[in-house]
């Protein structure tokens, strides 16, 4: 089967579709996060965003390389979220919940569907960011019980903060609100991911 004429090549399209505007929303939310301060959450973030930009272009590069042929166009029709509003916490928890989405249902459907008509690259490429969409989910999960229980720069036993302007360090239960040395705000201090 030429890749052109299977379920696989539309799938390659929804799922560059997908990566760009997963891409979006991560902007959305770290343009909200640098709004209230989050400077050191909204870098995560940023390199989130990022990685849906490169699968993305793995995607789209997929299509490009079909059957030595130009692709003017590919319609498509399919549905993706709109679910996210302008709140931080909650965009989290809906974050975490489009990755496993993406990578239990969608992603997983589309893996077997390019292993079941032969393309086994396309298939790898999919189990591969399946990986990646897993670890971007687990991520979006603690970030949001993080931010929900209030936990970011409050924690129950001691911990090293360190401020990521200037790199001044500080061993406390609370990060300190304004650094000592630089007088950068706490959006500044360097998060504790997966704790
Ligand atoms: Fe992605
Ligand atoms: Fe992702």
């Amino acid at each position: 089967m030429k890749l052109k004429e299977s379920k696989t090549f539309l799938n390659l399209a929804k799922s560059f579709a997908g990566e760009c505007q997963a891409m979006t929303r991560y902007r959305f939310l770290e343009y909200g996060l640098r709004k209230e301060g989050y400077k050191c959450l909204a870098e995560i973030v940023d390199n989130v965003a990022y990685n849906e930009f490169t699968h993305a272009r793995m995607f789209y590069t997929k299509i490009q390389s079909a059957d030595n042929a130009v692709t003017d166009n590919i319609d498509i029709c399919s549905g993706y979220p709109f679910k996210q509003k302008w709140d931080i916490t909650e965009n989290l928890r809906l974050a975490a919940e489009d990755e496993t989405n993406e990578t239990e249902r969608i992603y997983a459907e589309y893996e077997a569907t390019a292993r079941e008509e032969g393309f086994g690259d396309v298939a790898e490429l999919y189990k591969n960011i399946r990986q990646v969409e897993n670890c971007h989910r687990l991520l979006f999960e603690d970030l949001y019980n993080q931010m929900k229980r209030g936990t970011l720069y409050s924690k129950s036993v001691k911990q090293k903060w360190k401020c990521s302007a200037c790199g001044y360090e500080e061993e406390n239960k609370e990060a300190f609100a304004v650094c000592p040395l630089c007088g950068e705000k706490q959006g500044s201090v360097m998060l504790k991911l997966n704790d």
